[in-house]
């Protein structure tokens, strides 16, 4: 069984930060996105993975993934040129996959319980496609499946009116079936070739389509309060390893991840659970609270952060309490006791600041 990972799309709803970085490679507890996937992929004994790159920074994507040996696979990467929908993206990995199954992977999405029964479901059961299923509250952002009992009947794209509320996760298991499924659909009303429809083909041609909910939580990255929320969920099971130089008067609660070379200055509190990378100096007299993931080479002086990613070699110093937020690499955050008062900026496009 082959994988194959999608990591072209765009990042749209995650502007600005999307504007100069692909979006699979934000860091969750300063893991990029996509390396959970590649790791779910690998605990279910998947090792031939296919990621799928898109228009958005490609070669960051290769840079951090490499050929896969550092993760203990084998990487093949496939361009998929301009995005035409998800269907578009896996017919373009047709060759990659031969007349093999495979698992198709949004490369947004986290799973805490992994992929392992999917898999093993599939296998046992020879299924032509297993889709991983999940009751969320708004049905009408996802593709949609509608049930009797235990059997699949229909599956909709963002409906308008839903008739379930059982999500498709971006998760999915197939025969090589699904291509030519996807060869008899047309692009859907927002211009795509949609998985959704492509699955709903086989339901037609009288393929065995299953179901599986998904256990634990799952998690699709696409908006920033998704990933403060993915963040918080990936915390919450932090291993701790302090290897911060901490001076006098600092208090360090609770689960703390914190990389070499990084300094907590005197009389600074860290409140966890947080993950913080290298080469860090924070403090003096600076409060972390919970659900914070700083990145490498960061800077924060007085003030307080809670609930919020900073993604790295960014210089915060402004006294005030920062919440609920996603900051950018590279970034400055300064207040200045200096005349005339005031808020000065210097913001990219699609920026959002909150007063
Ligand atoms: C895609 C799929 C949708 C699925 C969702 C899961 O939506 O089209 O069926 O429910 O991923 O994350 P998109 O993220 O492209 O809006």
């Amino acid at each position: 069984m082959k994988g194959l990972i999608l990591a072209g799309g765009s990042g749209t709803r995650l502007r600005p930060i999307t504007h100069t970085a692909n979006k699979h490679l934000i860091p969750i507890a300063n893991k990029p996105i996509l390396f959970y996937g590649i790791e779910t992929l690998k605990e279910a004994g998947i090792k031939d993975i296919g990621i799928i790159l898109g228009e958005n920074d490609p070669e960051a994507v290769k840079n951090a993934v490499g050929d896969g040996s550092g993760f203990g696979i084998n990487v093949t990467y496939i361009y998929q040129g301009e995005p035409k929908g998800l269907a578009h993206a896996v017919s373009c990995a047709e060759e990659f996959i031969g007349d093999e199954s495979f698992v198709m992977y949004l490369g947004d999405n986290l799973l805490k319980k992994g992929i392992n029964e999917l898999v093993a479901d599939f296998k046992k059961n020879n299924h032509d496609a297993v889709i991983a299923l999940c009751k969320v509250k708004n049905p009408q952002q996802f593709g949609v499946a509608e049930m009797d009992h235990n059997r699949v009947v229909r599956l909709v794209e963002k409906p308008g009116n839903p008739k379930s509320d059982l999500a498709l996760v971006g998760v999915y298991v197939f025969k090589p079936v699904i291509f030519d499924s996807i060869r008899k659909i047309k692009p859907s009303l927002r211009g795509e070739l949609e998985i959704t429809d492509a699955i709903q083909g086989l339901l037609n041609d009288g393929c065995n389509v299953q179901a599986h909910i998904v256990k634990g939580w799952w998690k699709d990255t696409g908006k920033p309060e998704d990933l403060l929320e993915a963040n918080h969920l990936i915390l919450d099971d932090i291993e701790p390893l302090n290897k911060a130089k901490i001076e006098d008067g600092v208090k360090v609660h609770g689960r703390v991840a914190i990389g070499e070379g990084t300094i907590i200055k005197e009389g600074s509190v860290i409140r966890g659970p947080i993950s913080i990378g290298s080469n860090c100096s924070i403090g003096p007299d600076t409060y972390i609270g919970p659900y914070t993931s700083i990145g490498n080479n960061t800077v924060i002086r007085r003030g307080e952060i809670e609930s919020s990613i900073i993604i790295s070699d960014t210089i915060i110093d402004c006294g005030g309490k920062i919440v609920d937020s996603l900051i950018g690499k590279n970034s400055r955050i300064i207040s200045r006791e200096t005349l005339p008062k005031g808020y000065r900026f210097v913001i990219g496009e699609n920026s959002e600041v909150n007063i």
